[in-house]
């Protein structure tokens, strides 16, 4: 019996011994780098491939890249990250040749695109997306965007805000479950738009609809997406503005708690507007997604009514609003409580609007309150929702005392 103790003890050490020297290894070895065979490409760019790729990079790349001091895609420091794995920052990937993207080559853009493998060998653990349904089209499109002299990719010497420092979790899951997504063998077609349903699995999988409103991130196929646990059940839990837990919605046509007894209209107005049926804000990190067409949302729509039903009852968040608090508290606590800083960010200048001109715009109380209660009257076609019936009559003096606030000061604000 000793004996064996004396064993097992052993065996124990070099566990331990072995862990440590893993860790050690680890913590030098930082993020693994991997070999990688570039593809040979040259993008042609055209207008429309420009024109289309702006559209994407909106979609898909500005909300980690763009900066809104420079007003271009500079990089920004990540906050929503979970602090578990680091301190992260986004890199200008403008076609400045040093800070920026400018020396890299088509066939390097798109094999990092596609994998997270970088042109050094390095890997980019998923705090920077991979995009391996996108079709070859579509990613040339980002690429052609990328090299043209948009003001948002023009060159510009922007240093980083900041190195990236993961942590030693980030760095131990980068060697053990993170792994660079396989270079497609065949080339990858966009469906025809004319395929409602095929076209909305596509925005589905390519606008990462999936990932957020699926059980849980550490159970994705990224590769074989609907295969993924509780596919478009939600339920998956995410940070909110304020960081505080907040659960993805069940979008499969379950009637009882998921969308099955929403409308087509219902479901534009919540993924463009932000708003649900029954007027309630919809809460970041639900980003209206206000670039999108009417008819891309519908055909993500007739996708989803085809997905098996989950019946999965998500808590919904409730926003408190304390009438006792201080005004200005108050008027922040409503515009949180209606979702402002979706499209306005938290400070005014968000990826879809900005506050800065109101008081300019709209000296007047009445005025500004008229153009929240219903934009649309003034300017058809805004993507501004409408408020009128969602915001409560009492609520707009302190949510307008807030809004101006957050706005440049007026000439003649009235307060
Ligand atoms: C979820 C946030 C996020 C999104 C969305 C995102 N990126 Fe990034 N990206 C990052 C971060 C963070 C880094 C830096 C990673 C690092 O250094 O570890 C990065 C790095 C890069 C790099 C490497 C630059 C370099 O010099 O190493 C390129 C190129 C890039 N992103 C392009 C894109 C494009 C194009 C899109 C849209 C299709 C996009 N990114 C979308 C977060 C994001
Ligand atoms: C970053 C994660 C994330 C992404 C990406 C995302 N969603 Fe959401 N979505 C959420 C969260 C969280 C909620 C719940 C918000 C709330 O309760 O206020 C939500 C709510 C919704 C709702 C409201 C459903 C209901 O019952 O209230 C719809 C519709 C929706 N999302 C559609 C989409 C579509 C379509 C896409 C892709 C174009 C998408 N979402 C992408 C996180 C995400
Ligand atoms: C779905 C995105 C979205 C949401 C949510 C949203 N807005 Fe807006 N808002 C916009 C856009 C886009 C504009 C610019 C409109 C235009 O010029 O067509 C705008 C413009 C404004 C303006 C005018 C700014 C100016 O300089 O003229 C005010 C004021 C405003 N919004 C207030 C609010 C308030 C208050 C809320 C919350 C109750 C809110 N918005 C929610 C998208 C949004």
């Amino acid at each position: 019996m000793k004996k064996l103790l004396k064993r097992a003890s052993y065996v124990l050490g070099a566990i331990v011994a072995l862990a440590a020297a893993l860790a050690l290894y680890i913590e030098i070895d930082g993020i693994p780098t991997y070999a990688h065979d570039t593809p040979v490409l040259t993008v042609v760019r055209t207008p429309e491939r420009v024109a289309r790729g702006k559209r994407l990079s909106t979609l898909l790349c500005n909300e980690c890249h763009l900066n809104n001091e420079t007003h271009a895609l500079t990089g920004k420091h990540i906050e929503e990250l979970p602090a578990e794995f680091g301190d992260v920052y986004s890199k200008n990937i403008t076609s400045h040749p040093e800070m920026g993207i400018g020396k890299w080559t088509d066939g390097e853009l798109e094999y990092f695109l596609r994998t997270g493998v970088r042109p050094d060998g390095q890997y980019v653990p998923p705090w920077m997306v991979k995009l391996p349904h996108l079709s070859d089209e579509d990613l040339h499109s980002i690429i052609a965007f990328l090299r043209s002299d948009d003001a948002l990719v023009a060159p510009s010497a922007t240093p980083p805000l900041g190195k990236t420092k993961p942590t030693f979790l980030a760095k131990a899951l980068a060697h053990a479950v993170f792994r660079p997504l396989p270079y497609p063998k065949e080339p990858i077609p966009t469906p025809s738009r004319t395929d409602r349903v095929a076209y909305g699995k596509y925005l589905t999988f390519t606008l990462d609809c999936w990932s957020c409103h699926s059980a849980d991130f550490k159970s994705m196929n990224v590769m074989e997406p609907e295969k993924t646990l509780g596919y478009m059940g939600g339920g998956n839990t995410l940070m909110d503005a304020e960081k505080k837990p907040i659960f993805s919605a069940n979008l499969t046509p379950d009637d009882e708690t998921g969308i099955g007894r929403w409308s087509e209209a219902d479901f534009v107005r919540a993924v463009t507007k932000g708003l649900r049926p029954d007027g309630r804000p919809l809460h970041y990190p639900m980003l209206p997604k206000t670039e999108l067409e009417e008819d891309e949302v519908t055909a993500i729509y007739a996708y989803l009514r085809t997905v098996p039903k989950i019946h999965n009852a998500v808590k919904r968040p409730s926003i408190e609003v304390a009438a006792t608090a201080p005004a200005n508290e108050h008027g922040k606590q409503l515009y949180q409580k209606y979702a402002c800083g979706s499209c306005h960010g938290a400070n005014g200048v968000g990826l879809v609007g900005d506050l800065r001109g109101a008081n300019e715009h709209f000296p007047t109380d009445d005025g500004l309150r008229a153009w929240i209660e219903d934009a649309s009257t003034q300017k058809p076609g805004t993507k501004m929702p409408t408020w009128k019936g969602i915001i409560r009559d009492e609520d707009y003096g302190p949510l307008m005392a807030y809004v101006r606030t957050l706005a440049r000061p007026g000439k003649s604000a009235a307060r």
